[in-house]
């Protein structure tokens, strides 16, 4: 377990379950909790890679152990990394797909651009100076960067030292809280790329608008058979399943509070149904409701895989500056997939042309929403850098 991880304790547990509705039989429920990890939040092979961040052995490793904490979707973790002498080649892992959820592959570049973004920081914290050509071969789109790594000078960026402490917050945000606006310019203006651009929502009617979007796409996602089946089938709710595959979506990180979590990992397996009613009620009650601001990362062409990379790479600088602030951030992407359905299944734009509406001359890429913590977020699991590294 990292520092500062929320952890349940037994006796937590059972205080808890003493207090509430003690319907389950407590020899059985201890067994089953002990079984499905309820006292082990973010403990075992699949959250080691969080402790290992830092680990400097191992050559060019020591770069791709950051890289993997990067923010990605689905926690599919869609990347390879070749290790040379001079320079790590990264590539993206078609087989580690979304389905209909990512029809044009727009999550999985953002993806591993956030990775890319990680390996940079954590070169130039180890004293190297990485020179980054993107899609370096015209005849391979999965060789999506080859980073050259000569000798520099150190460089421990606070947003490097972010890194093991970013994760995805799902929970509450305060409400009582605002983020302000020069908070969220300075964020914005870590952009360094003139073809993307950092839109806020701050305004009572926009913020209506980009949340009822958002719960609109949510429930067309749910509502479409083949997309909710995709996302499906990167849920994760058996203990062993989690250490075993070490990515996905799981309830420890899906917001709720420590008590709920618990309650839901001793339940049988949640069917598909089930869970995506929860998550457009969450979304309702929770994402929307309790947001400081909504953002948009946009691009000129979010069809353009070296735009996209660059959005991931922004992602992944912009979150780990709020985490270093001590803000919370969520991408919400279901308005983007939704319209990316459409486009490959040749449906009604519906959602295509509401973000049309959100960010004029621009094309968004990932929504996401800000606010101030009123918890801790769970670590998700991880695949080790030697999970995924070929020399
Ligand atoms: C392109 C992209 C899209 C994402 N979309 C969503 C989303 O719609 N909702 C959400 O809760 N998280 C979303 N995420 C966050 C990932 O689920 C999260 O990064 C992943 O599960 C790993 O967890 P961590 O960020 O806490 O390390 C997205 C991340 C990326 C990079």
């Amino acid at each position: 377990m990292s520092p500062g991880q929320p952890h349940i304790t037994r006796r937590h547990f059972l205080r808890n379950l003493a207090g509430g509705a003690a319907v389950v039989a407590v020899g059985g429920a201890t067994w089953r909790a002990i079984d499905q990890g309820v006292f082990s939040t973010g403990d075992g092979p699949a959250y080691a890679a969080w402790g290992e961040w830092d680990d400097r052995s191992g050559g060019f490793l020591a770069l791709v152990r950051p890289a993997v904490l990067a923010a990605n979707a689905h926690n599919t973790q869609p990347w390879l990394f070749e290790l040379g002498t001079d320079r790590i080649d990264l590539f993206a892992d078609t087989t580690r797909s979304m389905g209909a959820m990512d029809p044009l592959r727009r999550e999985m570049y953002v993806s591993v651009g956030c990775a890319l973004e990680n390996l940079m920081l954590a070169a130039q914290a180890e004293g190297l100076r990485p020179a980054v050509t993107l899609l370096p071969d015209p005849s391979d789109e999965t060789h999506v960067a080859q980073v050259g790594l000569g000798t520099g000078g150190r460089e421990e960026s606070p947003l490097y030292h972010a890194i093991p402490n970013r994760h995805t917050d799902r929970g509450a945000y305060d409400t009582s809280r605002p983020v302000e606006r020069a908070t969220l310019d300075r964020l914005a203006s870590l952009n360094d790329v003139v073809d993307l651009r950092v839109a806020w929502i701050t305004d009572e009617a926009g913020k209506r608008r980009f949340g009822e979007y958002t719960i609109e796409a949510t429930v067309a996602i749910a509502n479409d058979p083949e997309m909710a089946a995709d996302s499906y089938a990167w849920m994760r709710q058996d203990w062993d399943q989690i250490q075993r595959e070490k990515d996905g979506l799981t309830v420890d990180a899906s917001g709720l509070s420590d008590i709920v979590r618990a309650l839901g990992k001793l339940l049988p397996a949640q069917s598909q149904k089930k869970i995506d009613s929860s998550w457009v009620g969450a979304t309702r009650t929770r994402t929307v409701a309790t947001a400081s601001a909504f953002g948009i990362v946009a691009a000129r062409d979010r069809g353009d895989d070296r735009q996209r990379l660059e959005a991931g790479r922004l992602w992944q600088r912009l979150h780990l500056a709020a985490t270093d602030a001590g803000l919370s951030m969520q991408p919400l992407a279901q308005t983007v997939e939704r319209a990316d359905r459409e486009l490959s299944a040749n449906l009604e734009p519906v959602f295509t042309n509401a973000l049309a509406e959100l960010t004029p001359e621009w094309q968004a890429v990932l929504p996401f929403r800000v606010g101030y913590p009123t918890g801790e977020p769970a670590l998700s699991p991880r695949r080790p850098a030697e999970e995924v590294t070929r020399s």
